[in-house]
């Protein structure tokens, strides 16, 4: 008896009735043809192809360039290749991140394909942890840790990278990251997610299916901690999700534990001399973490792996990228609204929260550069008020950790738009009322406050460095207090 159509019937009928209407809801399964054995602890994806090769030349493809013109945030790249920096798209990023790579240089995300090749150009005040920076590059990691125990952590970054066989030391994410080679079956290669799922109570070996489909990239697309020994040495790669629930990994969450243990803080932010933690690209955490696409139980790889028809085969389409530069396909395999409809939605949700980011971003710089005016009277022998001090700090930190999550969140909201309002909305409050709290300090202090706090942005954006950097001027700075001098990237950094 078939009794799946009358309940597909129903759901299309309700789904209609809430607005969106949708066409499907699970991806069909593809079949592919095996015709060569993949031999254990075989990492060449070319073997890997022999026996699949349809989906071997789609995940080549993430080395050409996506078209330019579809994505409004996550520009598509002209012939070159080219990858932005993000840095001058938001000006406060540079000054929060004073103190350390991410300060120096920031880019945002290209194809698969370069992730080692990014890495090896990119400027070194970013590896300086070391071979951890590996963790979420090489098919290699795994083995390398195991072979190397701390030292793998610890180690020169291009010390452990030599340690890679010659023939793939530029190779990034590859077949054995993400499938077994017996029935290509889907499986977790790195410890650090089987780690931090058996934290919170999930069995990494036994996921369903549309959870493997998100799991395999949650190896990478997760913020992670670099965790530091009493030298400064790292000692670790960590996902902070102690304490989580599985589909509710929280920032509050995410930030407690960071601030569980001063192992966790791997830098100091130079404006106001604060040792921190940071956060990466939190794609996993965020989308999970109760969005509308998550509880309707779709996966990443529905959206940046659609079906993909080549010749006369089915296949998931390998050449992971975002589904603007890709036609809005992925999409249009539960929704039956055009393309371009379906990519306004997607850009209307990313202008509200680029709105909202920036101001919590500008909100955060103006409570940083107090804290320095703040420090330099006391340095001048000036005393203040310490309780006053304490709980303004510690609202500064809570919303300097939601200011870096949200920036470094890749969807620029997308993929939980109302998250993404509750955080940055926490963060303006909290940086706002660490603002006002500073200037009772001073004003207790005798110190003298400006009505607009100078930021001296252009200072922190133009001496960075001396790499040359690719900006995107549509994206030109607009201060949203309009209290700031507006400032335009240099073209080059060069000193
Ligand atoms: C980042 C993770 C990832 C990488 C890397 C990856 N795949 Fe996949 N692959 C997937 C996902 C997700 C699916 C869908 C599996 C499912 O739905 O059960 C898939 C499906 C497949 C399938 C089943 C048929 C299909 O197209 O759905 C084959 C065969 C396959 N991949 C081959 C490869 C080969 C060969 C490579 C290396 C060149 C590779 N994959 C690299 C994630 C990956
Ligand atoms: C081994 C780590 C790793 C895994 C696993 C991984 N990614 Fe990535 N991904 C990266 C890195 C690193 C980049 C940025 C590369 C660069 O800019 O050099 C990236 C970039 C991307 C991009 C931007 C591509 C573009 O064209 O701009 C998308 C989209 C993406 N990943 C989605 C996924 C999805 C979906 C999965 C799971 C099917 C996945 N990734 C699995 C590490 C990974
Ligand atoms: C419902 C569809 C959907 C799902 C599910 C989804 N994404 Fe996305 N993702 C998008 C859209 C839309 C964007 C915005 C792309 C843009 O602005 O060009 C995006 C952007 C990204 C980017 C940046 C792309 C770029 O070109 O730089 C990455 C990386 C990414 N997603 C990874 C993931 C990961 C990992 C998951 C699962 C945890 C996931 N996505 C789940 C739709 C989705
Ligand atoms: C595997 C199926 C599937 C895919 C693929 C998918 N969606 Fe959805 N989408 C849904 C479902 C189910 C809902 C919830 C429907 C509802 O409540 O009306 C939804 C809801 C939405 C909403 C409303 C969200 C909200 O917060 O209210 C938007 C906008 C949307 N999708 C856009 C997209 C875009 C853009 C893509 C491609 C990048 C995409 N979807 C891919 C199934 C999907």
């Amino acid at each position: 008896m078939n009794f799946r159509k009358p309940f597909i019937g129903i759901l299309a009928v309700m789904l209609a009735l809430g607005g969106l209407t949708l066409v499907a809801c699970q991806p069909p399964k593809a079949e592919p043809v095996k015709t060569y054995t993949i031999a254990d602890g075989d990492f060449d994806p070319a073997n890997w192809g022999k026996a699949y090769p349809l989906e071997y030349d789609l995940w080549l493809k993430t080395k050409e360039p996506k078209p330019a013109g579809f994505s409004k945030y996550k520009a598509g790249f002209d012939q070159q290749n080219t990858h932005y920096d993000k840095l001058s798209e938001f000006p406060y990023m540079p000054l929060l991140f004073n103190g350390w790579g991410f300060g120096v240089e920031y880019n945002e995300p290209r194809g698969h394909y370069y992730m080692i090749i990014d890495q090896l150009e990119v400027d070194p005040s970013r590896l300086k942890a070391g071979g951890a920076c590996l963790t979420c590059k090489t098919p290699y990691a795994p083995k390398l840790m195991q072979e190397m125990g701390m030292h793998y952590f610890a180690d020169p970054y291009l010390d452990v990278h030599a340690k890679i066989p010659k023939d793939f030391q530029r190779l990034g994410v590859t077949c054995v990251d993400c499938h077994n080679n017996k029935d290509m079956g889907l499986q977790l290669s790195r410890w650090t997610l089987k780690t931090a799922m058996n934290a919170i109570g999930v069995n990494p070996d036994q996921l369903p299916r549309q959870e493997a489909r998100s799991a395999v990239c949650a190896q990478c697309h997760v913020t992670y901690m670099v965790t530091k020994d009493d030298h400064m040495k790292s000692s670790g790669v960590v996902f902070p999700w102690a304490g989580s629930k599985p589909g509710n990994i929280s920032i509050e969450n995410i930030i407690k534990v960071i601030k569980s243990d001063p192992h966790n803080l791997e830098w100091v932010q130079s404006v106001t001399g604060f040792k921190v933690g940071f956060i990466r690209h939190p794609e996993y955490e965020f989308f999970t973490n109760n969005s509308v696409h998550y509880k309707a139980n779709v996966s990443c790889a529905d959206c940046h792996m659609p079906y993909t028809r080549v010749g006369a085969n089915k296949v998931s389409d390998h050449n992971v990228t975002s589904p603007l530069k890709a036609g809005m396909k992925a999409c249009q395999q539960c929704h039956s609204q055009s393309p371009e409809w379906l990519a306004s939605q997607v850009v209307a949700i990313q202008d509200r929260t680029i709105s909202v980011m920036n101001r919590a971003g500008y909100a955060e710089a103006v409570a940083a550069k107090m804290f320095e005016a703040v420090h330099k009277a006391q340095k001048e022998g000036k005393t203040i008020d310490q309780a006053l001090y304490d709980k303004a700090k510690d609202l500064y930190l809570e919303a300097l950790y939601r200011v870096i999550f949200i920036g470094a969140e890749n969807s620029v909201g997308f993929h939980n738009p109302s998250e993404a309002g509750r955080i940055c909305g926490d963060a303006v409050a909290m940086a706002n009322k660490a603002e006002s709290l500073l200037r009772q300090i001073m004003t207790k202090a005798g110190i003298d406050v400006p009505v607009n706090i100078n930021l001296e942005m252009a200072k922190y954006l133009n001496d960075r460095g001396v790499k040359k950097l690719k900006f995107r001027p549509e994206l030109e700075f607009k201060d949203p207090f309009g209290t700031q001098e507006m400032i335009t990237p240099t073209a080059s950094l060069g000193k």
